[in-house]
């Protein structure tokens, strides 16, 4: 899930590859680099380990001139993050950025060896500059050599091939990882997504898997697999260019964390207008006898809290899966059932490859998506986008908040089209939802309390979180984030299940966090927090007022949440588990937007 930019412009190249990078980022941190033919033809490559910064800094030192260039933004997949497996890979007299796995790169290396073609790096990019360089040395063209080694390759590609002596000519390849042609005037760009491609164009196509372009500055022509010309739209893609902003806060965290009212707001008035739920064509349930909600990470996350909503609100059986699990265990799908696919990029390899196992196979695909360019919002049915704009953060949670408000959305629409709910009841719930915005406006005050809590929390190695019903996917999802950005061991658990096995772990050294309204299963949440203290559990309970009042006695600290949201309360309670993480990774100074070894669009399996 590395990023790619490849750039045929009118200006000085390596800074605008340092821009679309920076957008990139968001792919991977482990090494970045760029290659760029000067005036004088030759092809020229800088690269660094680490942070894009690392680049930046190198290329002050020893710049790179030209307006032809690649770049390239990496995950570590095969290799160390070193200097020699850093992109571009360059032989002879090309070179390669590449974001997937060629999955034959072994098989590919030993034949190439065989020739005298060495490899230098542990990647498996490497092979593919090799196999293209030894083509060139055989005479072919640089189309001919880059489509010889095309043909080679197996498995997940987005590529992009720049040649020595030729300043005006770009070859780039997808199938499987995605990748965007940006047509500028007399300019010409490729892109892993649009967003790094918005400081320089809105007009963006994209390749379709198995697809081949030749850029030059002025045109693009579009080769399919069988090498026929094909046309691929051109839309003209708004993304703006704001994506580097903090707002005057510290991290994109926080003012991710704090732009949930306002962007929950907005698409909750998106899909509620008119005390009416507003949703496109065919989304009608009456028919629909499951559903199955695939998603990875916290996006899975979102999908297991709709389970409940869907499941109590409008009867509907509903399976919900991590992705990877789902496309490997064949499922046998119902062909009355939906498919619902949840992702923030709509890039995520295994929600993507889901989602094309699932297609044919169920009544109806919708995706729920951040990202609307994305290849999960083109290639669902129906797309319904969560409108949370552009999140930076690796660790997801705006994005996260507005799944749940569409698939909220969804739930009571399933609910009505089944008729499940009375008029009074759905008014109600939909009263219930819209107080959600305010409602988490009033939660974002638990920031000191997570703040002051987590210089606590920050000390201990494991920590516990608990919830019941529709928390407990919150519980998870408390968990997950605190291991994401602080490394400290944390573990999601339904309370229910504390008996039957975590409880063995509780001592004063692991502290307990529960995630419990009041609500009708609370007492049994408050006998479970009893079980834990009575074996020096030290407890963090996060309810509302009447909740901390019933409940609260012999807690090491409370955390008081706004009462309300009904059955929707688990989007108010996402906002602690996200301060609580946020605050302790700031405690333990681990790189909170970026945290080790992660990645926002994970397009590898
Ligand atoms: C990565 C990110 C998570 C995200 C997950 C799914 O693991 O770090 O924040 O929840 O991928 O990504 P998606 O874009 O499909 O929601």
């Amino acid at each position: 899930m590395c990023g790619i930019i490849g750039i045929l412009g009118q200006h000085q190249v390596a800074p605008q590859l340092v821009e679309a990078l920076k957008r990139l980022e968001y792919r991977g941190y482990d090494s970045a680099g760029v290659a760029t033919i000067d005036a004088g033809g030759d092809l020229r490559r800088r690269r660094a380990v680490g942070k894009l910064v690392n680049l930046s800094d190198r290329l002050v030192n020893e710049p790179l001139s030209g307006r032809s260039g690649i770049g390239h933004t990496r995950w570590a997949t095969h290799g160390a993050a070193t200097e020699e497996n850093a992109h571009p890979h360059q032989r002879g007299k090309v070179a390669v950025v590449h974001n997937g796995i060629i999955e034959n790169f072994r098989e590919l290396r030993e034949e190439l060896s065989g020739s005298g073609y060495i490899a230098e790096s542990d990647t498996d990019t490497e092979v593919v500059a090799m196999l293209t360089a030894s083509h060139l040395d055989q005479g072919m063209s640089p189309l001919e050599a880059a489509r010889a080694t095309l043909n080679r390759l197996q498995g997940a590609f987005a590529l992009a091939f720049l040649f020595d002596g030729e300043g005006d000519l770009m070859i780039a390849a997808r199938q499987g990882s995605p990748l965007a042609v940006g047509h500028g005037d007399d300019e010409m760009f490729i892109g892993s997504d649009a967003i790094a491609l918005s400081p320089f164009t809105d007009r963006v196509s994209y390749l379709e898997d198995g697809d081949h372009a030749v850029l030059t500055r002025s045109s693009v022509q579009i080769f399919d697999s069988a090498n026929r010309q094909v046309n691929r739209e051109i839309a003209t893609i708004d993304v703006g260019a704001t994506v580097i902003d903090k707002g005057g806060y510290r991290h994109f965290m926080a003012k991710e964390i704090a732009q949930q009212p306002a962007v929950l707001g907005d698409v909750l008035n998106h899909y509620i207008r008119n005390d009416r739920i507003v949703l496109p064509e065919g989304m009608d349930f009456s028919q629909v006898d499951r559903l199955t909600i695939v998603a990875c990470g916290t996006a899975y996350l979102a999908g297991y809290v709709a389970k409940y909503w869907f499941e109590k609100l409008a009867g509907l059986p509903c399976d919900v899966d991590v992705a990877s699990e789902f496309r490997y265990r064949e499922p046998p799908l119902s062909d009355r059932s939906w498919g619902i696919f949840v992702s923030q990029s709509g890039e995520t390899a295994d929600t993507l490859a889901a989602l094309h196992y699932a297609r044919g196979k169920v009544a109806k695909t919708v995706g729920v998506v951040n990202v609307g360019t994305s290849a999960i919002a083109r290639d669902t049915d129906i797309a319904l986008p969560t409108l949370a704009g552009i999140e930076v953060c690796v660790a997801s949670s705006k994005a996260f908040t507005c799944q749940l408000a569409v698939l909220a959305v969804l739930a009571l629409k399933a609910a009505q089209d089944r008729g499940r709910l009375s008029d009074a009841e759905l008014a109600r719930h939909l009263d219930d939802l819209r107080s959600v915005p305010a409602l988490v406006n009033q939660a974002l005050t638990t920031a000191e309390e997570c703040r002051h809590l987590s210089g606590w929390l920050s000390e201990f190695q494991d920590v516990l979180f608990l919830g019941r019903g529709p928390l407990y996917p919150v519980a998870l999802e408390g968990a997950l984030k605190l291991k994401e950005l602080s490394y400290i061991h944390a573990e999601g658990y339904a309370s229910g299940e504390l008996k039957h096995g975590p409880i063995a772990l509780i001592d004063q050294h692991m502290p307990v966090v529960v995630v419990a309204p009041r609500d009708a299963l609370f007492e049994k949440t408050v006998s479970n927090m009893q079980e834990v203290m009575a074996r020096h559990g030290q407890v963090i309970l996060v309810s509302d007022s009447e909740g901390i009042r019933e409940g609260g006695d012999g807690v090491y600290a409370s955390l008081t949440m706004p009462s309300g949201g009904g059955i929707f309360a688990p989007i108010i309670y996402a906002v602690p588990m996200q301060y609580l993480a946020y605050y302790t990774a700031v405690a333990k100074g681990t790189d909170v937007d970026q945290p080790r070894n992660l990645a926002k669009s994970v397009t590898v399996e």
